[in-house]
């Protein structure tokens, strides 16, 4: 296949790049090809330019910086997603729009079903969503794949802050009581291959398999490290004050994945230990 892939100096861009590389060609889109926030731009880019899909995984994401500056927010993850949309539509590709488990408002007890009622919270919730709803007016076909607490080489992750601060012997305070699935950017990237070599269409969630939350997380980060004496106190949302809500559980079901691809992503700790791994085997290599 060949795919237009926006966002390509992002985490899941990196992702993409290097699990689909080999099998596709590629066609990477960061900032400098276009900012996708102008239509002219993404038109000019995309002049005698040929590709069966659109992967569009480029977006504001600092869930913080976007409750004050809710315009870009609107701007990079409504707007562009619309431009990205009618450039699919008129070439007669596939969009596939990576959407995020912060659409609903936390307050379901079981895992997120594609149709359950959205109730984004945050800026960020609501920008993606009005992204989402770009897609499904867009004509073209598309697939809105969900996904949740992201981590991979290229950008500001969880993994790295916990892994950094550990290496500085820094005490933590992380949160207890949101609940989710860390999911790695490399098994995303697989599974978004893996929907679109099945032709899927709407809106599917794919994340690691399993759950956890912040504070979980981090403990599992400190495992993998060997850091067996780390100091990492469990605190409540509300003693870790932040510009945005988050959602207190956005656990996403992945029965339709599922259903669809005859896979399941594999569990959330043993994709941190591959991250680590391959982490800590190029920064011996850049030695
Ligand atoms: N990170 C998460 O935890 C998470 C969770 C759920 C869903 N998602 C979704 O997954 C997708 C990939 O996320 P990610 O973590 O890979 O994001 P990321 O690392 O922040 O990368 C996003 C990329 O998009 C680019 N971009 C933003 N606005 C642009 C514009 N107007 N024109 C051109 N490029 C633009 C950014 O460039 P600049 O750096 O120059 O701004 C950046 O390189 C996003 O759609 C995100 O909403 C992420």
């Amino acid at each position: 296949m060949r795919l237009l892939v926006t966002g390509a100096n992002g985490i899941l861009g990196h992702a993409i790049a290097e699990r689909l590389g080999d099998s596709h060609t590629l066609l990477l889109w960061g900032r400098e090809e276009a900012d996708l926030t102008d239509a002219a731009q993404v038109e000019v880019a995309a002049r005698g330019l040929t590709f069966d899909a659109v992967v569009h995984a480029a977006a504001m994401t600092d869930v913080d910086r976007c409750e004050s500056e809710s315009d870009l927010a609107f701007r990079s993850n409504r707007d562009a997603t619309r431009h990205m949309g009618a450039l699919a539509r008129e070439r007669g590709a596939t969009l596939v729009y990576v959407s995020s488990d912060y659409v609903f408002d936390g307050t379901k007890a079981s895992p997120y079903l594609e149709e359950d009622p959205t109730g984004p919270r945050s800026v960020y919730g609501r920008s993606k969503l009005a992204g989402e709803e770009a897609v499904a007016a867009s004509g073209a076909p598309y697939l809105i794949v969900r996904t949740s607490w992201l981590f991979g080489a290229g950008g500001r992750n969880f993994v790295d802050t916990i892994a950094g601060k550990l290496a500085q012997g820094a005490p933590l305070r992380v949160v207890v009581d949101q609940r989710g699935s860390p999911t790695y950017a490399r098994d995303l990237a697989h599974a978004i291959e893996l929907l679109l070599r099945r032709g899927a269409q709407g809106i599917v969630h794919a994340t690691n398999s399993g759950q956890t939350t912040w504070y979980g997380f981090a403990r599992e980060i400190a495992g993998v490290l060997g850091v067996t004496h780390a100091d990492i106190t469990p605190v409540a949302t509300e003693e870790f004050p932040r510009p945005a809500p988050r959602p207190r559980y956005s656990v996403l079901s992945g029965a339709r994945f599922r259903a669809l691809t005859g896979e399941n992503l594999r569990p959330w700790e043993e994709a941190v230990r591959h991250y680590l791994t391959a982490r800590s085997s190029a920064t011996a290599e850049a030695r």
